[in-house]
């Protein structure tokens, strides 16, 4: 029996859920259930449809779902890839007392097994090393400590071509102001064997090559996290004069995609010099910059690749338009003009939009390539229908049934 719901603003109520029952219970005919792939898990987590929005429900013992709750919720104001927390429900029977999180369901991720099983995939299985060691830094540099990085607890959504990883499972997150060098190594351990558990898994299922690398898997993702970490983190000294120093680093981290909060400013001890140190905001500079230019959102990969494009745009222009002129200018002939199209293909089809335009330019820029010179939109998108589209949509076939 449902004692209490808190729900956020803006989501639905969730009251037509056959809260008398427990969530393993639920049947296709009480509540709008949507059979969906899964991770490996421990507690009962199923997914409905309310509203017209998928949301995943997780039910715990005791008031875990609380807690959990309110870990998300500190991820989110941190500006820490998460899944976003919805709403809580305390549930009570004749003899126990649980709980339940509401979150909301994070479209177009990629099961990792298939990132590792599928052949098609292995190109994606770099840059999973590389977004799981970027989200450990990214959730360091704002003092969180994970407790329990995994594979199942990670979603991963395409990119650009590469993978950025969403915390799925903040159950055992721990805020630490002042974040030590064990409590990371800590973590880069509980990583390291979670992973190698989750291969060992895979391998013994026969899911994975011979020959793979199980082992060196973790120590590949912790090489990431540390050489990362070092480029984020390293105090610099430079000489007064040297201050362009500064904005060197400011630019390469922002190629990284962090947005720089602070530049901390120390005397050093040796006569004439200066120590600086840059504090970190978030890694959003270039989907945050893109928002602002266009209103558009898309994860940073995606959103530096249109930069780069309206960039070039403005590059281009000789009347003197401003960026943000540029920006509205191709909102208005490029962007909307393939909305139709791309919206059509998308339909039952789990891939974010600027996934789709960012392969379509892709393919564009190949065509241009071959044809040695600039191959306009139009003919671009039919090609891309023709040859490109189908063996992806086919691709997407055989992994529903991995
Ligand atoms: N918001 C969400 N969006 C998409 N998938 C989700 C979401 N929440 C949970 N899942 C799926 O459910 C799986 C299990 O979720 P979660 O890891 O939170 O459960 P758990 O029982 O706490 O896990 P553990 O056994 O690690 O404690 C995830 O691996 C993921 O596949
Ligand atoms: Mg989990």
């Amino acid at each position: 029996m449902l004692t209490s719901l808190s729900v956020r603003p803006g989501f639905p109520d969730f009251l037509n859920l056959p809260w008398a029952h427990s969530l393993d219970t639920w049947q296709a005919s009480q509540a709008p259930l949507e059979d969906l792939a899964i991770g490996l898990c421990r507690h009962v987590v199923r997914f409905v449809r309310c509203e017209g929005q998928l949301f995943a429900l997780k039910q715990m013992p005791g008031s875990l779902a609380l807690k959990e709750y309110h870990a998300l919720r500190r991820l989110e104001e941190l500006n820490l890839p998460a899944v976003q927390a919805v709403a809580h429900a305390e549930l009570k029977n004749a003899d126990s007392e649980a709980s339940l999180l509401i979150t909301r369901y994070l479209d177009d991720a990629v099961p990792y097994r298939l990132l590792f099983i599928r052949p098609d995939f292995a190109h994606y299985r770099e840059h999973l090393l590389d977004a799981m060691a970027s989200l450990l830094v990214q959730l360091h540099l704002s003092g969180m400590f994970w407790g329990d990085c995994s594979l199942s607890n990670t979603l991963f959504r395409r990119d650009a071509g590469r993978l950025q990883a969403y915390l799925v499972d903040a159950e055992t997150t721990e805020h630490h102001p002042s974040f030590s060098d064990p409590l990371r190594q800590h973590e880069l351990e509980i990583m390291n064997e979670n992973i190698t558990g989750a291969l060992a898994d895979l391998a013994a299922a026969g899911d994975l090559p011979a020959d793979f690398p199980i082992f060196e898997t973790g120590e590949s993702i912790q090489q990431r996290y540390q050489q990362l970490w070092e480029e984020v983190t390293r105090a610099e000294s430079i000489a007064p004069q040297q201050a362009y120093r500064i904005q060197d680093r400011i630019q390469k981290l922002n190629r990284l995609g962090f947005s720089v909060d602070e530049v901390l400013l120390q005397s050093a001890e040796e006569p004439n010099r200066l120590h600086f140190r840059l504090l970190i905001a978030d890694r959003y500079f270039h989907s945050q910059r893109l928002l602002d230019l266009t209103g558009l959102t898309a994860e940073e990969h995606q959103a530096q690749r249109i930069i780069s494009e309206i960039q070039a745009l403005h590059l281009s222009q000789t009347d003197g338009q401003t960026l943000s002129e540029t920006a509205q200018d191709w909102l208005q002939n490029v962007w909307l003009p393939l909305q139709p199209a791309l919206t059509s293909m998308l339909t039952g089809v789990d891939l974010q939009v600027a996934e789709a335009y960012c392969l379509l330019q892709d393919h564009k820029w190949y065509l241009s390539e071959k044809a040695g010179a600039d191959i306009g939109s139009s003919q671009a998108l039919s090609d891309f229908q023709q040859t490109v589209w189908p063996d992806y949509l086919a691709g997407r076939c055989s992994s529903a049934e991995n």
